[in-house]
Formats: C-alpha cells, structure tokens, sequence
C-alpha cells in the first residue's frame, strides 16, 4: 500500500545564490559529507544539491511532516546506485516518522526519481509500505 506521495521543484539558480552567500553553513547544515562529496566533484555541482534539496522536500511532504523549523535535513539523505538510481536513507526523527507511519507487519521502501532542466530540479518520492514475510495480505 501507499503510505504517502511528496513532490518538490527547486530553482537551481536559487540554490546557487545560496550556496555563493552562505557556503559551508549551508552545504553542512543540509548535506551529509556524503552528498557534499558527490555535488562537489560534480560539473554541475549547484544543480546536484538542488536536486537533492528538492529530494529532502519532497520526502518530508510524503512523511507528512513538511520542514519545520529546526528539522535534520542530514537526517533524510541521497545516495546513488552504481547504476545511477538514487535512493533515500532515513535516520534519526524521519527514521523514526517512518517507522511510526508503518502498519504493524509490514517494511516501508522509500521510491525517489530525480531531474533536473536548467533551472529547474525535481523529486518525487513515494512511500510504499510492503507485508514482511509470512505476512502477506489475503485476497
Ligand atoms: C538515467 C538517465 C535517463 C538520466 O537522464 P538525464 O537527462 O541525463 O538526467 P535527468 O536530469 O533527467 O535525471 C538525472 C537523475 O536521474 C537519476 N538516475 C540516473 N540514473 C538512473 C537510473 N539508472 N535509474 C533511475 N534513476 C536514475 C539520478 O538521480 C540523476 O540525478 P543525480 O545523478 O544527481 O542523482 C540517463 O542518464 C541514462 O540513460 N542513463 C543510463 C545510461 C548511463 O549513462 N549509465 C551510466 C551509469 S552505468
């Protein structure tokens, strides 16, 4: 079953504005050494993070929580496949929301597509709660 659906669209010349006038208290307070690593290495490095900024929005929308004020955005991370596929990873308080949100005998799988066409990044994420086994869902 479908646990939630987040959307998000982030302005990549935004978020190049944001990273010119506020660096490495922005890149450190949303991105994990991780994400900061790949943006960086990367020819389009303000498009990476707005891809991923966008990512984290979305997943709060799909965990129902939004960003508040005060949130771990580094608690909500991207990571790529060797294919290319990103994947979401949870920790902490969107960890802990996840596991809230999830019926009893099931596993959430977190499903997140990237793009980006200058200036534009988007996410979307979809949270998927599937029956553990021996749990199947009778017919
Ligand atoms: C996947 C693909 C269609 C992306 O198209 P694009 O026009 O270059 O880029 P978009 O802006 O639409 O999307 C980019 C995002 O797609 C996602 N993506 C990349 N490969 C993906 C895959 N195999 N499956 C799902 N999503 C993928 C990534 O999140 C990427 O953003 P990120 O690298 O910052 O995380 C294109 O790269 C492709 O055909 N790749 C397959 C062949 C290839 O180059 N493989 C290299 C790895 S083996």
């Amino acid at each position: 079953m479908i646990l939630g659906i987040g959307t998000d669209l982030a302005n990549i010349e935004r978020i190049a504005g944001v990273l010119a006038r506020h660096g490495d208290r922005f890149r450190n307070r949303v991105f994990t050494a991780a994400e900061q690593q790949k943006a960086e290495r990367r020819a389009d490095v303000a498009g990476t993070y707005a891809k991923r900024w966008a990512a984290k929005e979305a997943c709060s929308k799909a965990l129902g929580t939004g960003l508040r004020m005060g949130i771990a955005w580094k608690d909500m991370a991207v990571s790529n496949l060797r294919s290319g596929q990103p994947q979401m990873h949870l920790t902490g308080w969107a960890a802990d929301r996840l596991a809230a949100m999830t019926p009893p005998g099931h596993r959430s799988v977190i499903h997140l597509t990237l793009t980006d066409d200058h200036p534009w990044a988007q996410a979307i994420v979809v949270i998927e709660a599937l029956p553990e086994a021996g749990q199947e869902e009778k017919g």
